[in-house]
């Protein structure tokens, strides 16, 4: 593969003035590196008033070609996956370029004989093992469209994401390990099926070995693959044809299936997966997030594998056995560039630094930071104890919606400046914007936007277009609005300040206000709720719930308990609120709109600088908030 690398200070800043000056020609070069079937005829096609964006048309490929079998002629043999497991005292497995393309091919004659084809959406509800990236890699290879639902959902959440994309085959496992847990997988997948007619086959992998019920529609993925040939051609696809459909929260109750498609996507994460990382030949590379989430997707899967890295999966969780884990795997396997989010840094930085010294992490030589904005100390943390102040820091702004990184510095390349993403990734043109939509200059504090079209921005949100233009080119005609607000410094260096919408980022997870309110609205004694943000020191943002109660009566701890579990059910654990408080009323507007910033400013506890609260309807409800809390 062409070496996509820049390699200087210079290199980044020739880049960013040639995208400027032509971004097709830009992209072109960069799209030539890949292996195409057949090369595009047109570079991009947009308008974001449509909006509409088309990259690389005319352009067919399959990115599985790119992830393996170009790997399979220069170095076969070469780990592609190492694999953790979850307890460590079992064996870690290292599978090559070879042996993985084998088993993607397999599984992808399984998902045919099931009768997967093009175009079909593929529910994948697996935990952090092998076959799960085999999965992923099964479905792109027939040219299915998988929707990877993150194994910690509920069984509600799980058919609500079947039932959208209208999926027709579920791959799930009997359990998952997740530190000293194991999750019933099956017997959630089970729940949800009650309600998911589009179902035709459960694929069923035996991690845990644990008792499942079984249905005349399952299957058991070792049997299967059993059955299956490991020569399996890729289906070739247009480039604008979907890869995959991933689900992010929003600001209403429904989540919104990001649709990505194959071109574009392809050379963006390979592209921005080798710029950032710097990844060299032979480097260990660990990117701790789970495959359920985008971060999995473009740098755990996609991106590490195009470029031909060794991608490490680990299926545990940082606290398991103990709080040095991720030390002692990174030790173990010799890791060069690791990712993770700042909400386990956090949680790592309250126990003892002992946990990290003992570990010889000399191998480490890229740190990564992704999920959320990455607080001062923990950055410090971060840079002294597990970079002993020889590691770059990327920090690393992107969302589900753009597919890869957008903002960041490379490592090593570019300078660091601690709690900033700092410069966009060449080809990149960010802006800030004020409240009526204009452009700022120079140092400046506003909302971010993207005036000009990358290749891996999600092109649709599945089967409703109309909520894509709403929620991303609506508010700023003309631009690209992602929903987070920034801060620029005289040297062009972002910094995010957090989401200007009702989308709360707790524990570097995505959760939207809307549905949580949904599920506390359901119980009998709630009339109505509402939800916000506060900041939490390890999860960065945790929930506040303020809820009317139908009586006056009333067991409030057993209210709560019932509460946090209907949320739990519905969404899933990661939902629950940390509080809730009973009100009279709610802070409204004359209009009956409920004031959400009033709410975040007591739920903060700052009680003394309310702002503007002139449209204020019943002052006496925030008197009365502040007294009790
Ligand atoms: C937030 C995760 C500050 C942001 C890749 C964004 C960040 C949302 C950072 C997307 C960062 C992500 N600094 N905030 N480095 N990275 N965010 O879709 O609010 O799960 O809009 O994608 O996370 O979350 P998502």
């Amino acid at each position: 593969m062409k070496d996509l690398t820049y390699r200087s200070i210079e290199d980044h800043s020739n880049a960013v003035k040639q995208a400027l000056e032509n971004p097709e020609s830009f992209w072109s070069k960069i799209a030539e590196g890949f292996h195409w079937h057949k090369k595009w005829d047109t570079t991009l096609e947009y308008d974001f008033n449509q909006p509409s964006v088309k990259w690389f048309l005319g352009g067919q490929l399959n990115i599985t070609e790119n992830c393996l079998d170009r790997h399979l002629t220069t170095h076969p043999d070469k780990t592609s996956l190492i694999f953790e497991p979850n307890d460590p005292s079992e064996a870690a497995q290292h599978i090559s370029y070879r042996t993985l393309h084998q088993r993607v091919c397999r599984a992808a004659n399984m998902l045919k004989a099931n009768g997967a084809k093009k175009g079909d959406r593929i529910c994948i509800y697996m935990p952090m093992v092998p076959e799960l990236t085999i999965a992923v890699l099964a479905c792109a290879r027939i040219g299915a469209i998988h929707s990877v639902v993150f194994a910690g959902f509920s069984a509600s959440a799980l058919a609500a994401r079947i039932n959208d994309a209208h999926c027709s085959l579920l791959l799930t496992a009997d359990g998952g390990f997740r530190g000293s847990k194991v999750t019933p997988l099956k017997e959630i997948a089970d729940d949800a099926l009650l309600n998911c007619p589009s179902i035709n086959n459960t694929i069923v992998l035996k991690r845990t070995g644990q008792h499942v019920s079984w249905n005349k529609k399952d299957l058991w993925w070792h049997e299967e693959v059993e059955k299956a040939s490991d020569v399996c051609p890729a289906e070739v696809m247009d480039s604008e044809d979907p890869l995959f459909i991933l689900y992010t929260s929003g600001s209403t109750g429904k989540p919104k299936g990001m649709v990505h498609t194959c071109g574009g996507y392809m050379v963006y994460t390979a592209y921005s997966f080798q710029n950032v990382f710097q990844y060299q030949k032979g480097d260990v590379y660990w990117c701790t997030a789970d495959i359920g989430w985008i971060t999995g997707h473009s740098y755990i899967v996609y991106g590490p594998l195009i470029v031909g890295a060794t991608t490490l999966m680990f299926e545990g969780v940082p606290s398991y056995p103990d709080y040095g884990r991720f030390w002692e795997v990174c030790a173990k396997h010799k890791v060069n560039q690791f990712y993770t989010a700042p909400t386990a840094i956090r949680a790592l930085q309250k126990h003892p630094t002992e946990l990290v010294t003992k570990h010889d992490l000399s191998s480490l030589r890229v740190l990564g930071s992704v999920g959320e904005p990455i607080n001062e100390e923990a950055w410090h943390w971060y840079d002294k104890y597990v970079g002993k102040h020889e590691c770059p820091i990327v920090d690393t702004w992107w969302q589900t919606e753009t597919g890869g990184i957008l903002i960041t510095s490379l490592a090593g390349i570019t300078p660091q400046k601690p709690t900033y993403a700092t410069l966009p990734m060449p080809g990149i043109q960010v802006v800030l914007l004020d409240a009526e939509g204009n452009e700022l200059a120079g140092e400046a504090e506003g909302i971010l936007a993207i005036s000009h079209p990358w290749p891996s921005i999600a092109r649709t949100i599945w089967g409703d277009h109309k909520r894509y233009k709403n929620v991303y080119f609506s508010a700023y005609p003309g631009y690209y609005f992602p929903g987070d607000g920034a801060l620029r410094d005289a040297k062009g260096n972002y910094r995010i300040t957090g989401r200007v919408d009702d989308v709360v980022i707790v524990s570097g997870h995505n959760l939207g206000t809307a549905p949580i309110e949904n599920a506390l609205n359901e119980h009998e004694l709630v009339v109505e709720s509402a939800v916000v943000g506060f900041p939490h020191d390890v999860k960065g943002n945790a929930l506040h719930a303020y809820v009317i109660v139908n009586s006056k009566i009333i067991d409030e701890t057993k209210m709560t308990d019932e509460l946090r579990s209907l949320v739990a059910q519905t969404i899933g654990p990661i939902a629950k609120p940390d509080r809730i408080q009973v009100v009279s009323g709610l802070p409204k507007t004359r209009s009956g709109k409920i004031m959400r910033r009033i709410l975040r400013k007591l739920a903060a506890g700052e009680h003394g600088s309310l702002g503007d609260v002139s449209t204020l309807l019943n002052p006496e409800v925030v008197e009365e908030i502040k007294k009790n809390s």
